[in-house]
């Protein structure tokens, strides 16, 4: 067992042999390397002001994405290299493309908000050389600027787009050295503490299960993007801490003929390319979850297992069959998603189990919708969402999965609208029938997000829309690429 938190911050080694479990990223480098440069607005996640890159290595490759280091555990670096604005240059070591664009195109006032923009548009610019309009769009979903505006950043992101520069620059060019350094540092299991609080890093899935075995209370921080505001926000003990970001063997994602398997530990950008090849019809509601920094580091695995009543990921996996296993010491076992709910903050996850992967049966001809209503479009919290796997036999319903969030105490099937609408011809009257009957199966909340009178309705809608987009009579509401 190691005793130090190794990683590589910009060109530095860090060796680590103290930390506590709620030490983060953000107060770690402004508070201990004086590398102010990263700011921190919200603390939650919501701003982007704390951004910057993190890099692995994935498959053999360097891997960067922007992340928020404000809810990032200085723990769960480990084994990466953390890249902040202080390490960006251009090639001459004047300006680099990105910041001389914002520069050029004014995209800056009183700058609190800049250097979270430049690190965002710094991560685009390394995956996406040349983005279009609604790739800078997803790219900033997760930067507020209050005093901008956003067009003359949207112009310097196409502006350093034209620029290019990559092949100069610092990542590439460092990337063997980088490479080297991380897969010289051990992957075996990590404790490290200060006092009483203690931060674990199991060495593997197997080695996981032994971790909590011996420690049955521990909490399991995967992306931390639920558990970090636990901290920031509502200041809670989380120690003893087992991370368990860094597994790449809950990081696998398996295709076999009838079905898609996902590790645990897949975040929601690992997961958007299956999303897009599989069920297109749910990408527009992937790239809602969140915003960009929250996509990368959130896990699907973390979603379903914090039990909210308005986690996107569980509607649209009940909706689809899917099945998870959960696993420790004792072995594995395999429950359906929807069963995994028992009640508001009670979840069917016995001490030492943790959610190990998550299946979701492949069946080409059903029709699939995932539809999401919020204040805002992107970056905020659901009031109600719901998910429908529709199969027909061309003109008869012969199955009617339809699943919502927000509605109830745990995300939950519509059963009373998906009878009225299962052996029913698939046609208007049907779907208005469900938009009725929908109304038995839920007795939602008000709160500040929705009242339940306005949720009711939202549910009734979102039966008459899947029927307007499926007859073709609505266009989607937004592009699907
Ligand atoms: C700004 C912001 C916006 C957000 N927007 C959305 C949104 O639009 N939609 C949405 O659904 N969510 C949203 N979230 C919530 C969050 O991103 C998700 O719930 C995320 O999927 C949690 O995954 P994680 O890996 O970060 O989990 P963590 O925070 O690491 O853990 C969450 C919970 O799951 C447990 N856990 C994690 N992994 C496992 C495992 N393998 N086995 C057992 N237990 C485990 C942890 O112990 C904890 O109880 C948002 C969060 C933030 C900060
Ligand atoms: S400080 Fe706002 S996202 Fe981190
Ligand atoms: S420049 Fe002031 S918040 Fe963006």
């Amino acid at each position: 067992m190691g005793g130090e938190i190794r990683f590589l911050l910009n060109d530095t080694e860090i060796s680590l042999t103290e930390a506590g479990s709620r030490d983060t990223l953000l107060d770690f480098l402004r508070l201990n390397r004086r590398l102010t440069g990263t700011k921190e607005g919200c603390a939650e996640g919501d701003c982007g002001a704390c951004t910057v890159l993190v890099g692995r290595l994935h498959h053999g490759h360097m891997h960067y994405e922007p992340i928020n280091a404000c809810i990032r555990f200085l723990a769960s670096c480990h084994g990466c290299h953390v890249v902040t604005v202080e390490h960006l240059r251009g090639a001459d070591g004047g300006l680099h493309p990105v910041q001389a664009a914002m520069v050029e195109h004014h995209g800056s006032q009183c700058g609190f908000c800049t250097p979270g923009f430049v690190m965002a548009l710094y991560g685009l610019w390394m995956q996406n050389p040349r983005p279009d309009m609604l790739a800078i769009e997803t790219a900033l979903q997760g930067n507020l600027c209050r005093c901008t505006g956003y067009e003359p950043i949207v112009k310097a992101a196409f502006a350093a787009g034209e620029a290019g520069g990559q092949n100069f620059d610092a990542l590439t060019v460092e990337r063997d050295r980088v490479m080297a350094a991380l897969i010289a540092m051990p992957r075996e299991r990590v404790q490290v503490s200060r006092g009483d609080d203690r931060a674990i890093l199991p060495a593997d899935a197997a080695d996981l299960a032994a971790v909590l075995a011996e420690n049955p209370k521990a909490t399991i921080v995967a992306g931390a993007t639920d558990v970090g505001l636990w901290v920031t926000k509502f200041l809670r003990d989380i120690s003893p801490a087992v991370f368990i970001g860094h597994l790449t063997d809950l990081k696998r994602i398996e295709i076999t003929p009838g079905q898609i398997s996902i590790g645990a530990g897949v975040t929601y950008s690992e997961f958007e390319p299956f999303i897009l090849q599989h069920f297109p019809e749910a990408l527009d509601y992937w790239r809602r979850i969140g915003g960009w920094q929250v996509r990368n580091a959130g896990t699907i695995g973390g979603n379903v297992a914090n039990g909210s009543p308005i986690g996107e990921t569980p509607p649209l996996l009940i909706a689809l069959g899917a099945t998870m296993t959960l696993r420790s010491t004792e072995g594995a076992r395999d429950i359906a998603v929807e069963d995994f709910f028992i009640d508001y903050g009670k979840q069917d996850r016995r001490p030492g189990e943790f959610v190990e992967s998550i299946h979701i049966p492949l069946k080409g001809d059903a029709r699939i919708a995932a539809y999401k209503v919020s204040k805002r479009h992107h970056a905020d919290i659901t009031a109600s969402a719901a998910a429908f796997h529709i199969e027909t036999d061309g003109t008869t319903i012969i199955d009617a999965r339809v699943a919502f969030g927000g509605m109830a105490a745990t995300p939950k099937r519509a059963r009373a609208a998906e009878a009225a609408l299962k052996g029913q011809p698939f046609a208007a009257e049907s779907f208005e029938a469900a938009a009725k009957a929908v109304a038995n199966d839920f007795q939602p909340l008000s709160d500040w997000r929705a009242s339940a009178a306005y949720r009711q309705t939202l549910a009734a809608n979102f039966f008459r829309r899947f029927w307007l987009e499926q007859s073709g009579q609505e266009h989607r509401l937004r592009r699907v690429e």
